[in-house]
């Protein structure tokens, strides 16, 4: 059984002024103790693909249908708020790249993380709260016992993602959901956090999925790639194929905007042209209008998500013919 099966998922959001067509068909999947990171850039739909998955999102204005959404074998498609708070938290945790859109100001940290063990745990407050200590020593925060009584305004950028991180983990959850989860940080800081999940599941053996804009977030953290544009999957792939064999053009244009190891004497190349607007995607596949290589087709048919190589797949009709160019 996958931990977290998604097929054909479309989330759109109505608003006055029409339709947002969001999430147009994506399909992915995930393991147990598979790490997946999903990337692509800011507006591809690779947050509102995991809200809707953890059914974050206020229906209406969102509207989500799909052939399959489930987490651990449990549909979240018509089911109740309560049981999705069950599966929330105990499957799925997530963790947001602002820790203020889950921390409340007026209570201390570690009232917070006790109150999460509390609603999914028979345990008394004292436990809760010496598990919170554990927690907050875990995710290798120093004086934990102390930080407990910190407001979330005395923690910084740093510490305050790890005091999400750790109440994320509280209930053990068998998928973790990190979106952007380090790109407010500094990078040192940053390569702290994401070593920490890092370890995190490799002790745990618990599920990743990680969201960001940054291939190199991707490099360092995850085994399996899903690439994201204008709502649709464009390319999958294990992470060392995608980096060194890119199918997708949007895959090869998105590796060619990332500066190199020689960082500050490369330039940063931008994708020319702009991503599509989600109340009037293009018609055909999303990313013809900036494509070198689109024809005619491109234009009219979206290409389906196919299989090119073993483990691989992409939404293009002109990856055979570029490989054989290239
Ligand atoms: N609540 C909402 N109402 C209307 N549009 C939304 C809402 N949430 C997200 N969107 C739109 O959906 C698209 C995808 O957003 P998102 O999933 O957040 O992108 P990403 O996480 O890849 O940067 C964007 O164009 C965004 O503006
Ligand atoms: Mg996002």
């Amino acid at each position: 059984m996958r931990l977290v099966e998604i097929e054909d998922l479309h989330v759109s959001f109505s608003q006055h002024d029409g339709l947002v067509q969001a999430v147009r068909g994506v399909s992915f999947g995930l393991d147990s103790g598979e790490s997946l990171g999903i990337v692509g850039e800011s507006g591809s739909g690779k947050s509102v693909t995991c809200a809707a998955l953890l059914r974050l999102l206020r229906e209406p204005p969102a509207k989500i249908t799909a052939k399959t959404l489930s987490l651990s074998g449990h549909s979240v498609l018509g089911i109740s708020n309560r049981a999705i708070s069950t599966l929330r938290g105990r499957v799925a945790a997530m963790v947001f790249q602002d820790p203020m859109t889950s921390l409340d100001p007026v209570f201390t940290i570690g009232h917070q993380i006790a109150e999460t063990i509390l609603a999914h745990r028979k345990v008394t407050k004292r436990e809760a709260l010496a598990q919170a200590v554990e927690l907050l020593r875990r995710v290798e925060i120093k004086n934990p016992g102390a930080v407990t009584n910190y407001y979330p305004h005395q923690l910084s950028g740093g510490m305050l993602q790890r005091a999400m991180i750790a109440m994320a983990l509280s209930c053990e959850p068998d998928v973790l959901i990190a979106d952007e989860p380090t790109t407010a940080l500094d990078v040192t800081i940053q390569a702290q956090i994401l070593q920490l999940i890092k370890d995190i599941q490799a002790e745990t053996g618990m599920g990743l999925i990680m969201i960001t804009h940054d291939l190199g977030v991707i490099a360092e953290t995850v085994d399996r790639v899903v690439v994201m544009y204008g709502g649709k999957v464009m390319e999958t792939g294990p992470v060392e194929a995608i980096f060194s064999a890119p199918l997708h053009p949007y895959t090869r244009a998105l590796l060619n905007s990332v500066p190199g190891q020689t960082a500050g004497k490369q330039r940063l190349v931008e994708i020319a042209g702009s991503s599509p607007n989600p109340s009037h995607p293009p018609a055909g596949c999303p990313f013809h209008p900036r494509c070198p290589l689109a024809v005619a087709e491109c234009r009219q048919t979206a290409p389906p998500l196919e299989t090119k190589a073993a483990g691989r797949q992409a939404a293009c009709i002109r990856v055979a013919a570029e490989m054989v160019a290239a």
